[in-house]
């Protein structure tokens, strides 16, 4: 039985608050930690693997605080970190050998839990090709092999997809369900359809607080009754974005089908409610954000949502 439990925890860097009173419990299963650009996701994760201390508030593991488990801890913990960083002149065999060294594996057991980790994430044919001639993809799962090294049963993994095409990120996800058995996952992403198929729970993160935590099932059915499709022209399109949150478009010769997330039904159309997803509830809740990413309004929420990276 695993539980680590976040409790009330702040993060402030002088005038910053990246991250401000979180408490949660995580046992077993998925996590998805899922905010935009600045939310606080990095700091929380390193928080949570002991490489930044909270400013208040604490963590612990199976009753015991992390800053006073010390090795006991990072024993336990497997992280990929954000920005992490190759050696682009190992090869992937190489590398993993190299890390698990640093782990305190012996050799034997280093290339033993190498050649496995490889395998699980179909790397074995790469296995002594010069990391630098690795597609993004490839870097990313030989990131979450490193984490595995020591079998840990807190994965840490901070923005896992970026980079990833649409093949490589389905086969991410399964590698994760595949791995999840037994352990804690924490993964963060700006990507809803990173974590609506994989996470047993996903925690909403916005300007350094939980906005929401739960099941997509949970998370969605907030938005019941919140969402609607109708067909406008294509000339239409303009207005429309500049009048409603579009959280879809469809074009379908000269008629354009809307998605649109609104509290009130769009009167002026036949409109119909449609089931809610979880692409609906983040746009909802971080419209803001993405116009202000976007830089151009309203309209630049539908750019910025179908660029997301
Ligand atoms: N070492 C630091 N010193 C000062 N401010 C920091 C530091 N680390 C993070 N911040 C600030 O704290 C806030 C949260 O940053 P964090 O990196 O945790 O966000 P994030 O959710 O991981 O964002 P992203 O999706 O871009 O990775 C940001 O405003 C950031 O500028
Ligand atoms: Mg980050």
């Amino acid at each position: 039985m695993l539980e680590l439990i976040l409790n009330q925890v702040h993060k402030q860097f002088s005038a910053k608050k990246a991250v401000n009173g979180i408490s949660i419990r995580f046992n077993h299963g998925v996590y998805g930690l899922l905010g935009s650009n600045g939310a606080g996701k990095t700091t929380l994760m390193r928080m949570i693997c002991g490489i930044l201390n909270p400013t208040s508030g604490t963590i612990h593991m199976n009753g015991e605080e992390i800053s006073h488990m010390g090795e006991r801890y990072r024993d336990m913990l497997g992280y990929l970190p954000q920005d992490f960083g190759y050696y682009p002149d190992f090869s992937a065999e190489e590398f993993l050998w190299y890390v698990g060294s640093l782990k305190g594996l012996s050799l034997p057991a280093a290339k033993g839990k190498a050649r496995e980790l490889l395998q699980r994430v179909a790397l074995s044919e790469v296995a002594r090709k010069k990391i630098r001639t690795f597609s993004g993809g490839m870097k990313q799962r030989l990131g979450i092999a490193q984490a595995m090294l020591n079998d840990p049963s807190v994965l840490v993994l901070d923005e896992p997809t970026a980079g990833l095409d649409p093949k490589e990120r389905v086969r991410f996800r399964n590698l994760i369900a595949d791995l999840a058995k037994d352990k804690i996952i924490i993964l963060s992403t700006h990507i809803v359809a990173d974590v609506e198929y994989i996470a047993d729970q996903i925690l909403v993160m916005k300007q350094g607080a939980l906005l929401m935590t739960g099941t997509v099932e949970q998370l969605t059915a907030a938005m019941e009754g919140l969402v609607w499709t109708c067909h406008i022209s294509s000339r239409e399109v303009e207005e429309w974005n500049d009048r409603y949150c579009i959280s879809n478009l469809r074009h379908e010769g000269d008629q354009v089908e809307l998605r649109i997330v609104s509290k009130e039904k769009p009167s002026d159309r036949s409109t119909t409610s449609v089931v809610p997803t979880l692409e609906d509830f983040y746009l909802y809740h971080f419209q803001d954000e993405q116009a202000a990413i976007a830089g151009e309004g309203k309209r630049g929420r539908i750019d910025g949502y179908f660029n997301p990276v």
